[in-house]
């Protein structure tokens, strides 16, 4: 027999994290006590009463079946206030907002809406690297653009406007950024929008990281007009703690939602109505729940801080977001010798840049989803390490 893959699966490789996490397994299994600083899954729990209504609401009897393929009315209007209260962007919850199963689905669903092959699509390098396998898988064609620490990791849009974007269909943005923990300034987004509208692109901004260590939180839908252009993504993942429940959405026009809906409507049938009702309780939330949040990590962050000055990186203290993101030395080779360095020799795995683009092998990322205990250990493992 000969059952060959389909063509695209060598357009991409399993994600990054998916092997490292076999390898961080494999080393644990040999006995070593690996202390993984790389992934951006908050370790702390949701609020006990979003646990509580899953509780309840999964002992309901009637709550077990097929579910709306646009999520139940009361968590679309729950994005809806949620964007209100904080974002100041009206959303029609009727037919403005697509719940989703995480926003990293939403990269798949809003790419097999819109793309077709020969697209090209701009993604930010610096950048989540689903942006770039979602668009290989697809059969689009990536088309990067700097982010320059020298520009706060803004895009230079006038000079991309002087290229050829005739094929471009799509552009993927990123504010908080990850990795880089840039804010992204209003005139930045208000500049995408006219950018977008002056090429017909497609903006998409990917906006999971508002809450964490930042305080103006920031959507491209509040800019006048963006609906027309513009998809925004949202989750609960890490406002919430809540990576693992799946939960996130896509806000947009009524159009564009729709034609999502064509896609992801054939792909799945609609999210567990227990985790729906807990994702709207989430939502209502007080904002000392995000305050809340953000004292763990801002302590967390102080230790993060010491580690790159031990490793001898330099690094921006105002960034935002999950992660600390830093310049390593110019006599340190790679950013993969630095992080497999510290892994085989110290037992921490720390994330190397290049995974966000080739030319950021100059640059590491360290989580802050650790607790401070095992912080503090993973520093004095450093330490060591570097005889310091
Ligand atoms: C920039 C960015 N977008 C999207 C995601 C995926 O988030 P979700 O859990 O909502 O799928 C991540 C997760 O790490 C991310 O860093």
């Amino acid at each position: 027999m000969n059952i060959q893959p389909a063509q695209r699966i060598s357009r991409v490789e399993e994600y990054y994290f998916s092997r490292k996490l076999k390898e961080i397994d494999l080393l644990r299994s040999q006995g070593k006590a690996v202390i993984n600083l790389g992934i951006g899954n908050p370790d702390l729990p949701p609020a006990p009463e979003v646990l509580d209504e899953l509780a309840n609401a999964a002992a309901h009897p009637g709550h077990h079946g097929y579910q709306s393929y646009v999520g139940i009315p009361e968590l679309r209007k729950a994005f809806a206030d949620w964007y209100r209260t904080y974002f100041n962007v009206t959303l029609n919850p009727v037919n403005e907002i697509l719940p989703m199963m995480g926003s990293k689905e939403a990269i798949m669903h809003i790419s097999m809406a819109f793309l077709n092959p020969g697209d090209e699509v701009l993604l930010p390098d610096p950048g989540y690297p689903t942006y770039l396998s979602v668009c290989n898988l697809v059969g689009a064609t990536p088309r990067t653009y700097l982010l320059d620490p020298a520009r706060n990791y803004e895009p230079d849009l006038e000079a991309l406007a002087k290229q050829d974007l005739s094929k471009v269909k799509l552009m993927w943005v990123n504010y908080p950024n990850m990795p880089t923990g840039a804010t992204g300034s209003r005139a930045l987004l208000e500049k995408l929008v006219a950018f977008g509208k002056a090429h017909n692109i497609l903006i998409c901004n990917d906006n999971p990281y508002s809450f964490i260590l930042n305080q103006n939180y920031q959507s491209i839908l509040s800019v006048e007009g963006a609906k027309e252009c513009c998809i925004e993504l949202n989750s609960l993942s890490k406002s919430h703690n809540m990576s693992g429940w799946r939960i996130g959405m896509m806000a947009s026009n009524a159009e564009f939602v729709q034609y999502v809906l064509r896609v992801k409507s054939n792909m799945d049938s609609g999210m567990f109505r227990p985790l729906q009702m807990a994702a709207v309780k989430a939502l209502s939330l007080p904002s000392s729940w995000y305050d809340e949040v953000n004292r763990n990590y801002r302590e967390r962050r102080e230790i993060v801080f010491e580690m790159m000055d031990l490793l001898g990186c330099t690094y921006d203290p105002k960034q935002v977001g999950m992660f600390v993101w830093g310049a390593i030395p110019a006599d340190v080779e790679s950013s993969r010798a630095l992080s497999d360095k510290v892994l085989y020799e110290a037992d921490v795995f720390i994330t190397p840049g290049y995974i966000f683009g080739e030319r950021w092998d100059t640059h590491i990322r360290i989580s802050l989803c650790t607790k401070v205990p095992d912080l503090q250990d993973a520093k004095a493992r450093i330490q060591k390490l570097l005889g310091k």
